[in-house]
């Protein structure tokens, strides 16, 4: 059955990150309701086994299926990388990843075929980014390293501090000395570091920002299914749920989003039989 139009879509992460994914949807579609769940209990997801982040996505998936979402959109790469295949066998909903997106728009952009990837170790790991990128441009070359440095640097707000520079240098110069022109963001946390990334690395390497890119992706999408919802009524509502105390969500989230949300609701997931 098709949800109505009405009903909000769902966007999940292991934590605050996925609020650069909230962001570019309601920058895009500022009609919509949108219902986010951060795992915060147990965030970081980007550091654990491909069996606990699948466990969790499926705890996530089935919190937000509770609350009538039309669509869902898994803002984590993580997540994307491991479990967006699985989640889309079991679950009989619209669900969409970031990684697609990123991908087709890296492959738009670069023009010597040699692009970059940066993201958490587990998603390095996955080669989600390196396979669907060979497979929709088989000439392209994938040069992919994990930053596991960069998340706690991005939540500490160290976002153009010397330290931080220094270390996008670290794991920036394998990539440049391969000749990438374009360097795919596939982390949640990495569109917070764009300045820093262009001090890092020179200006005319391309930046994809996955966020933004799923935005568009997410969209396009909707649109198809003609279940975007119709302009003209209120604006939509971002209603947070996050799984650990809201403090630390409420400290971090408007450097994320920058902008306000209904207040963040703190809950408890269903726990997944599998
Ligand atoms: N949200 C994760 C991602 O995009 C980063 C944070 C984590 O490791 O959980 O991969």
């Amino acid at each position: 059955m098709k949800p109505p139009a009405a009903w909000p879509i769902g966007i999940f992460d292991s934590g605050v990150g996925g609020l650069t994914v909230v962001r570019q949807i309601h920058r895009l579609l500022p009609a919509e309701d949108l219902v986010y769940l951060g795992d915060t209990a147990r965030v970081p997801y980007g550091t654990k086994s491909p069996g606990t982040v699948i466990r969790f996505a499926r705890e996530d998936m089935g919190f937000l299926l509770e609350q009538k979402v039309k669509a869902v959109v898994v803002a984590c790469n993580t997540v994307s990388a491991w479990a967006l295949p699985l989640l889309q066998q079991e679950f009989d909903l619209p669900i969409w990843g970031v990684i697609l997106p990123g991908a087709q728009s890296a492959l738009k952009r670069t023009k010597n075929r040699c692009v970059g990837v940066i993201a958490t170790s587990a998603t390095i790991q996955s080669q989600a980014y390196d396979r669907l990128l060979t497979e929709l441009n088989p000439a392209v070359r994938v040069f992919a390293k994990a930053c596991p440095l960069l998340v706690p640097l991005v939540e500490e707000g160290w976002l153009n501090h010397p330290i931080t520079i220094q270390v996008l240098r670290e794991y920036l110069d394998p990539l440049l000395r391969c000749g990438i022109d374009t360097l795919v963001l596939g982390c949640t946390h990495y569109p917070l570091l764009k300045r820093a990334l262009r001090t890092a690395c020179h200006s005319r390497i391309r930046l994809v920002d996955s966020a933004e890119s799923c935005a568009r992706f997410v969209q396009a999408r909707l649109a198809e299914l003609a279940l975007l919802r119709p302009p003209g009524g209120r604006p939509g509502r971002i209603q947070p749920y996050v799984t650990d105390e809201t403090a630390r969500f409420d400290q971090l989230s408007h450097r994320f989003l920058g902008c306000a949300t209904e207040p963040a609701v703190k809950v408890e997931l269903p726990q997944s039989s599998q």
